[in-house]
């Protein structure tokens, strides 16, 4: 099957990044949000890391206006009932997933493949929701989008092979290394940077060292490009506390249950770099401030 067309449900972070991705890769691009504000955002969000491209002499104006071209915008999910793959990527909450999948289900030909973008759901439990859980996988990226080159494909005991390499090449073709894993929650790179991230936490509860110090010891110990408890602030504490009790409820093991400290801060709102404030403040984003507790 030739894949021309793709649907993007969601244009919020990875949403947007997603749609950018595909128009980027040469596919007509549909993207729908629930308001037309939300579209707005997310579009000129795109508008502006396009920009960002153009300024930086990797994309000429020319390039920027023809993958502006690929890419509409709708709050209709019917526009996207003649898309040959549909990535969602919707709030982490599986009733919303599977309604929004059984009614795509009832629109799309039998032919169009579906995938979500979940990071800790079931993919199973999702695709379970449609009449064609072998035409769906997990495609999973990585915040930001445009510059992460991976992407997860995930594959359920339902998923037909020919549709599962069918979009292991769908990945490759959107410039990312797409990597091949089964439907265990957290796949392979939650599996291994969550219990990574609570470690740093508790590590900082048990007084073992500072934020900057935990954060500068992985950062130019390792090589990594964010410490743990930076990283944290970027994907957001709320995100992670999420991601972290589906895993330890599917697990049980210690390694995954959230220390008390991050629930504490996501009770008290301090989510990490969108709210202002997590391990770091933000009031001056060019200079974070490493939080006093
Ligand atoms: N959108 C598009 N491009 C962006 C961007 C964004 N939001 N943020 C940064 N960039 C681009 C910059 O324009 C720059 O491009 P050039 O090299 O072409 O100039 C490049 O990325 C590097 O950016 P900066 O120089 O501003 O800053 P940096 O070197 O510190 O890189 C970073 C920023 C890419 C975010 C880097 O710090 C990084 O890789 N951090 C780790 C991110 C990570 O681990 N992400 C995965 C999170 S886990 C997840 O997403 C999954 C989950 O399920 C929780």
């Amino acid at each position: 099957m030739a894949i021309e067309k793709v649907g993007v449900v969601g244009c919020g972070l990875m949403g947007s990044g997603i749609a950018q991705v595909c128009a980027q890769a040469g596919f007509a691009t549909v993207v729908r949000e629930v308001a037309p504000e939300l579209v707005e955002k997310g579009l000129k969000g795109i508008e502006k890391n396009l920009g960002r491209l153009v300024e930086k002499g990797n994309l000429t104006e020319a390039q920027k206006s023809e993958i502006r071209g690929r890419l509409t915008g709708t709050t209709a999910i019917e526009d996207l009932m003649d898309c040959d793959v549909i990535v969602e990527a919707i709030i982490e909450q599986l009733p919303a997933k599977r309604e929004l999948f059984a009614k795509l289900d009832g629109l799309c030909p039998a032919s169009s493949i579906f995938a979500s973008n979940t990071s800790s759901l079931t993919i199973t439990e999702i695709a379970t929701a449609t009449k064609r859980p072998d035409r769906f996988v997990g495609l999973h990226f990585f915040n930001p989008v445009p510059v992460m080159k991976l992407v997860e494909v995930v594959r359920t005991i339902a998923t037909n092979p020919e549709v599962y390499e069918e979009m292991v090449g769908f990945g490759a073709r959107l410039g990312k290394t797409p990597v091949r894993a089964h439907d265990s929650t957290g796949f392979i790179v939650n599996r291994l940077l969550v219990p990574y991230l609570l470690d740093a936490i508790r590590a900082l509860e048990e007084g073992v060292g500072s934020i900057e110090d935990v954060d500068n010891s992985m950062k130019l110990g390792c090589g990594h490009p964010m410490g743990p408890l930076t990283l944290l602030d970027f994907v957001g504490l709320d995100t992670t506390f999420y991601i972290a009790n589906i895993m330890f409820e599917e697990f049980r093991e210690r390694r995954f249950a959230p220390p008390p400290l991050l629930k504490r801060m996501v009770l008290a709102g301090w989510n990490g770099r969108k709210a202002g404030r997590g391990f770091y403040d933000y009031s001056d984003p060019a200079k974070p401030k490493a939080m006093k507790f």
